[in-house]
């Protein structure tokens, strides 16, 4: 397994260019199931999540073209197998998200359970009752979800108890196509979720309140194809913010949508930043400071994104003063406190709280990463450390940061990619 070698220390500066949003990604290469018409989707990440989604559209028998510019063109009239493997949902929980979208065109799918992962244990109740609302049985047998609706599904109005990124975007993708008006109270916000609604108007779907939590979906008979072009990454660009902002450097990010970021800044001015944005850059400069501790609390969007929370905490490993970061979204993602302890930070956990007593340097060690946020931020640490530090397992990283060590290199970071 390939492992990080990072040699810390640097001050990192320069300019990057941000990725295509993964999790914007993955919906909306669902969503291209849901027509039998070709839909073309632009600026893809070049991540292995991605080449999972595709390989199992490609599995249900829709015929796919790739382009070196990393769009794709997915033709779903060919779709002729309803079923989604155990052998690739085990790799990717997302998989789930062809659910809705299947069911809601042939009126039958097969979906493996996904399982827990080392973040929770990540139901998708919420997922299977709101389908059920719009008429469809639903079994679990043999650790698949069996779904299936004779006729088209049925418009309803469905509150979902917990805010959910992908239960939201299962129901919103299914409702499409559903016999009259879908009401989802308590969804989700998120920016991915909004550029999910956007490619399905694009495709002929008719849904107001995008971006509000209620949206009202107005079923319609079928979708046509459409040429979208992916949201980019704003996890990818709060991560190189935090990493440069660790080290004390400076960085322009271009092709970011900083709205989307706003309480990211907030939390790196507060870290003593100097941030400054324009229609889709952002530019932060520590002026070489060490970062000031913050105080976070995870929470939906617009609240501070549960996948910036293991950056944050590292940059609160070398920060001055005590930080306390508060996980409210998965119950186990402080994980990877514990191998930031191993290179000599201070953390202690209180239940769902970490308290970081900011350090003046780490000291590089062998570390394991355990999820893909978990990951960038042994990186990070790896970066505001003494001497040399080899992370681990990270084909996580590569579920998630497209040539991660190339965008470090190109800063200044002495980091490089060892084959294991
Ligand atoms: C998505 C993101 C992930 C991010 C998360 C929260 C993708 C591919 N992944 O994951 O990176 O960390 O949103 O922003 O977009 N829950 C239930 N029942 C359900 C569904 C969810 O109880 O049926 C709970 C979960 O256990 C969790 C919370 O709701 O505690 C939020 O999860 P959810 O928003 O669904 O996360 P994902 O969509 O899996």
């Amino acid at each position: 397994m390939d492992n990080l070698l990072i040699h810390g220390g640097q001050t990192l500066a320069g300019q990057l260019r941000v990725s295509g949003a993964k999790n914007a990604a993955l919906p909306i290469l669902a969503a291209t199931l849901l027509t039998s018409e070709k839909t073309t989707v632009r600026n893809l990440p070049h991540l292995h999540d991605i080449t999972t989604m595709v390989e199992l559209l490609g599995s249900l028998g829709a015929d796919l073209m790739v382009d070196e510019k990393l769009a794709i063109e997915v033709d779903a009239g060919t779709v002729n197998v309803l079923r989604a493997p155990y052998e690739l949902v085990k790799t990717m929980r997302a998989s789930i998200l062809v659910l809705g979208p299947l069911l809601a065109r042939f009126g039958h799918v097969e979906v493996s359970f996904p399982g827990g992962c080392a973040i929770g244990s990540r139901p998708v109740d919420l997922h299977l009752k709101g389908l059920e609302a719009m008429g469809a049985e639903i079994q679990i047998e043999e650790g698949y979800i069996k779904a299936r609706r004779k006729g088209r599904l049925q418009g309803a109005d469905i509150t979902l108890e917990t805010v959910t990124v992908g239960g939201t975007e299962n129901l919103l993708m299914a409702a499409t196509l559903a016999e009259g008006k879908t009401i989802i109270r308590n969804a989700a916000r998120e920016p991915e979720v909004v550029d999910l609604a956007q490619c399905l108007c694009a495709m002929g779907a008719k849904i107001s309140g995008i971006g509000s939590s209620t949206l009202e979906i107005e079923g319609v008979p079928s979708l046509h194809g459409a040429d979208y072009t992916v949201m980019p990454d704003r996890i990818e660009a709060g991560t190189y913010l935090v990493a440069v902002a660790a080290t004390g450097g400076r960085l322009r990010l271009e092709g970011a949508v900083p709205h989307h970021l706003d309480i990211v800044l907030e939390k790196l001015r507060e870290a003593s930043a100097s941030v400054t944005i324009g229609d889709d850059w952002i530019e932060l400069d520590m002026e070489g400071r060490r970062p000031k501790a913050v105080t976070i609390t995870t929470a939906p969007y617009p609240g501070f994104p549960t996948d910036m929370q293991a950056q944050f905490t590292a940059l609160n490993t070398v920060a001055v003063g005590v930080g306390r970061v508060t996980e409210t979204v998965f119950e186990n993602r402080l994980i990877q406190t514990h191998e930031m302890n191993r290179m000599g930070a201070q953390i202690s956990i209180e239940g769902n709280m970490a308290m970081i007593v900011g350090q003046e340097k780490l000291k590089g060690a062998p570390v394991m990463a355990s999820d893909l946020r978990a990951s960038a931020s042994l990186v990070i640490a790896g970066l505001v450390a003494e001497g040399q530090t080899r992370v681990d397992r990270i084909y996580h990283i590569d579920r998630g940061y497209e040539c991660i060590e190339e965008k470090l290199q190109s800063l200044g970071a002495d980091i490089r990619r060892q084959p294991g």
